[in-house]
């Protein structure tokens, strides 16, 4: 008889995003004449940039040229745009990755998902609280978490790192050692960043402890400040202690043509075993490879007009983010984010928590953001908003909330 994976009865009913879309639809459909604004799921509003739409276009009439046609994709990404890869992202920042090391896929969702199976399953995780639900839930999937305490919201087997306003939402070096340390920055959901120098004493302390660093870098293109690594290979010694994680979806409105990549140095070792040959035999098993359309697409990202282009967004939505910090402020909240993230994180007024917040919010004024509780329990009280919406929306979501009387 077969019988299912039984740590999946251990997860949350529905993904968070997924039980925020269903609220939001039913509240639509019980007020059809509401105009709700959605600031919610971080997914970009600007259409793909005109340099990137052309190499796409490009792209599909060689695809519908028998000279020129492409089947099945090299499994770690075409060597074009791994090339260019090392040598924009890397290179010019003085990181030393070469192309070999850098596996193309189909966002760093999946990735970060995913990397967790070439790992032993008794090795322990830490994560930051608040954090991006992805790395608890896949982990939780494989075994590697222990029982779920609804006492404390938290899974027995997990090393959870408090990011509070005291440390500016940056965690603390755990005193428990992990094997496997997710850091995420510029940070989802709070918006904070590491500086260079923080970021290489957790480097220090991976590389001295035998422990893996899981650097998701998925907003490196919002870093604003000076000092702020956009990069975990920027810090000495992190090719012996990190994988990193990087995404087109924000930095160029791939979110629905999907490409990211991950980085595994060959040199990375977990219990004495190269980790890149892992990845590789996971990635020609799992997966056929990002489709060579959207692969050009990216390549076009990094040429000097798709630099051009896709920074006038980025600047448009971090004007929305100033939009969103400002107005909220001069109407009594604390904000913090923001600056070098695309995200801001409040601090829910009157003691309300994260979901009645969510409910008033999407009520009374007809917006939709993400209770901050659904991050991780130390997220309780807080509330993000994306800049990822229309300048209109925007605009008009901050008056709502300002007018709106609680
Ligand atoms: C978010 O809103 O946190 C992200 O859009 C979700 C994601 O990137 O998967």
């Amino acid at each position: 008889m077969a019988t299912i994976n039984r740590n999946y009865l251990k997860l949350p009913g529905s993904y968070l995003f997924s039980a925020i879309g269903k609220k939001v639809r039913e509240y639509e459909s019980a007020h059809p004449d509401a105009e709700v604004i959605r600031l919610g799921i971080g997914d970009v509003t600007q259409p793909i940039a005109p340099s990137i739409v052309k190499a796409l276009h490009a792209a599909t009439e060689e695809m519908g040229n028998a000279a020129t046609f492409r089947g099945y994709a090299p499994d770690l990404g075409y060597a074009f745009l791994r090339e260019t890869i090392a040598d924009k992202d890397y290179a010019s920042r003085g990181c030393d990755i070469a192309a070999d090391e850098i596996f193309v896929s189909d966002g760093a969702k999946c990735d970060c998902g995913n990397i967790q199976e070439i790992f032993g399953y008794d090795n322990r995780i830490a994560v930051c609280d608040p954090v991006y639900p992805v790395y608890v839930d896949s982990n939780v999937m494989a075994g590697r978490t222990g029982e779920y305490d609804p006492q404390t919201q938290r899974y027995k087997g997990v090393i959870y790192m408090p990011c509070t306003p005291d440390n500016g939402y940056t965690p603390e070096l755990p005193t428990e050692v992990p094997d496997l340390i997710y850091l995420c920055f510029p940070n989802n959901p709070t918006g904070a960043v590491m500086k260079k120098d923080q970021l290489q004493e957790w480097v220090d302390y991976a590389n001295k402890n035998g422990s893996i660093i899981l650097y998701d870098a998925a907003y490196e293109a919002f870093i604003a400040e000076e000092g702020v690594p956009h990069s975990i290979f920027e810090c000495a010694g992190a090719r012996t202690c990190a994988i990193e994680f990087r995404s087109f979806s924000k930095t160029a409105g791939f979110t629905g043509l999907r490409l990211g990549y991950t980085v595994i140095p060959k040199d990375l070792e977990a219990g004495g075993e190269k980790l890149w040959p892992l990845w590789a035999r996971r990635h020609g098993t799992k997966y056929n490879g990002a489709p060579y359309i959207i692969q050009r697409a990216g390549e076009a990202v990094y040429t000097d007009e798709g630099q051009r282009e896709i920074r006038e967004q980025i600047r448009y939505y971090m004007d929305n983010a100033k939009i969103i910090r400002d107005g909220l402020r001069e109407a009594g909240y604390e904000v913090s984010g923001g600056v070098n993230a695309p995200y801001l994180w409040l601090k829910t007024p009157k003691g309300m928590t994260s979901w009645e917040y969510f409910d008033w919010l999407l009520s009374e004024v007809n917006v939709v953001g993400t209770p901050g509780v659904g991050f991780g329990p130390n997220g309780e009280g807080h509330f993000r908003l994306t800049a990822f919406g229309s300048r209109e929306n925007t605009i008009a979501a901050v008056e709502r909330i300002r007018k709106a009387s609680l």
